[in-house]
């Protein structure tokens, strides 16, 4: 077994440099798929969502090389319909691009139902709607997902719901359908707009993304593209929220600060100094923060992928926070972990109440998601005494070197691993 275990109470000080973005990446390599002809990825971030992605393009029959640490070449020519393996893409959500590049490619899919994050319901129901519109047939048997259409044929659709997944996979299937498809109630978060560009790069014809409103014009073929991916907007909110609670002085570097901007506000609203530069930004702490509201939002408002986090820095803040999960109906199962080190926080469905406490008692801990571990990181750095988290596996999926980047900044971090007869620190 695998845990950190973090001595809390040190600030964070220095600097330190943002990673590619996940959720971009793991939609960008699948979109290589629709490429004829090999593409360059730069700034990939070493992750296991994206180890998982290209082991599930590795066994279709993708040629991927290493070009150095960041930078990747794939080419899928040769690709070929194989199966998808069921205990590979039930690891992530982002299995589910396979449905809308293959489409795109072959006119037809079958991928295992996707897992990912359990943040409670999360139905693919406006992905096969905009399958259908486009012409495709689904069908759901045996844990798999069937995706066929004759023909690719553009269409107006309109979302029930923003859905980040829906509106990458409407793209992937619509970028090959004649004629233009207009995709309305689009989501407008950064990598959205990473995903297009990168379509556009290799000869897409998207107009409009980041806005909620998205044409795709159909073309014949799409050609392999270099493409840099932008930085990951929540590995650096992430890095902003622990500066600012461990009351240190960080500068995040290699950011874009308008992808920031919900959570800038955010920070400054409760007390902290944030300090804009063109590609970096500075978070310095204060010694109290005041209470605040806070409601997730789908893009530009506050990211439900930050909300554990600030739910976290806010469990030390003066008075009684509100914060709204809008977005997801469970995204507080990290609540029970939090209270082990002494927060007050009541969860009533979408809300969670927090009242602030003077101090966190570190105690032993699990990761139960992917932006929750980064909340008992949090927790952890901020608690008195020492926190362990188990289930780190959660963590690894989507922040690159999480430990060397914070003891780098000064934490008191270590990665264990325990055996039945030993415990060896990894780092
Ligand atoms: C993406 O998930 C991200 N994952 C999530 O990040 C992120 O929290 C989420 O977008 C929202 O920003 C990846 O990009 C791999 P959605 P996704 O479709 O696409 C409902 C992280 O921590 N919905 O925008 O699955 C859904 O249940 C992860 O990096 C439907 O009802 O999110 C949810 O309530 C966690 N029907 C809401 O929409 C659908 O067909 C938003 O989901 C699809 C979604």
């Amino acid at each position: 077994m695998e845990k950190f275990v973090i001595k809390g109470g040190k600030p964070l000080l220095g600097e330190v440099t943002i990673s590619g973005a996940k959720n971009a990446a793991v939609a960008i390599l699948p979109a290589t798929i629709l490429a004829d002809g090999p593409c360059i990825l730069e700034n990939v971030p070493s992750i296991s969502d994206v180890s998982i992605t290209l082991q599930i393009m590795s066994d279709m029959g993708a040629k991927i090389r290493n070009i150095n640490k960041t930078t990747i070449e794939i080419d899928t020519t040769h690709l070929m319909q194989v199966p998808i393996a069921y205990d590979l893409a039930r690891k992530m959500r982002a299995s589910s691009y396979f449905l809308g590049t293959l489409l795109g490619r072959f006119k037809k899919a079958c991928v295992p139902m996707p897992g990912g994050c359990n943040l409670g319901d999360r139905p693919l129901d406006q992905h096969i709607k905009a399958f259908d519109a486009l012409g495709a047939d689904c069908k759901i048997e045996h844990g798999m997902i069937e995706v066929h259409a004759e023909k690719l044929t553009a269409s107006h659709i309109y979302f029930d719901k923003v859905t980040v997944g829906a509106t990458i996979n409407a793209m992937f299937a619509a970028v090959k359908a004649e004629g233009l498809t207009i995709i309305e109630n689009a989501a407008k978060e950064p990598h959205i707009v990473d995903v297009a560009n990168f379509l556009n790069s290799m000869g897409a014809d998207i107009m409009g993304a980041g806005t909620d409103v998205i044409k795709v014009r159909g073309v014949e073929k799409l050609y392999g593209a270099n493409y840099a991916i932008i930085p990951d907007q929540i590995e650096a909110g992430t890095f902003m929220v622990a500066a600012a609670a461990t009351r240190g002085n960080v500068l995040i570097k290699n950011v874009i600060p308008k992808h920031l901007d919900p959570i800038t506000l955010k920070l400054e609203k409760i007390g902290a100094k944030v300090v804009i530069n063109d590609d970096s930004i500075r978070v310095i702490g204060s010694d109290c923060y005041e209470k605040t509201s806070v409601k997730t939002m789908p893009h530009p408002g506050f990211p439900t992928d930050m909300q554990p986090q600030m739910t976290t820095l806010l469990t030390l803040a003066n008075g009684t926070s509100i914060v709204t999960e809008s977005i997801f109906d469970n995204r507080f199962r990290y609540v029970d972990e939090l209270r082990r080190m002494g927060a007050d926080i009541l969860v009533d469905g979408k809300v969670a109440v927090v009242q602030g406490v003077e101090y966190l008692t570190g105690a032993p801990v699990k990761a139960t998601d992917l932006r929750a571990g980064a909340a008992v990181m949090i927790a952890g750095l901020i608690a008195r005494g020492t926190t362990e988290i188990e289930d780190i596996y959660h963590i690894e999926r989507g922040y690159e070197n999480m430990v060397e980047k914070l003891r780098s900044i000064g934490a008191d971090i270590t990665k264990k691993i325990y055996s039945d007869v030993s415990v060896q620190e990894a780092l």
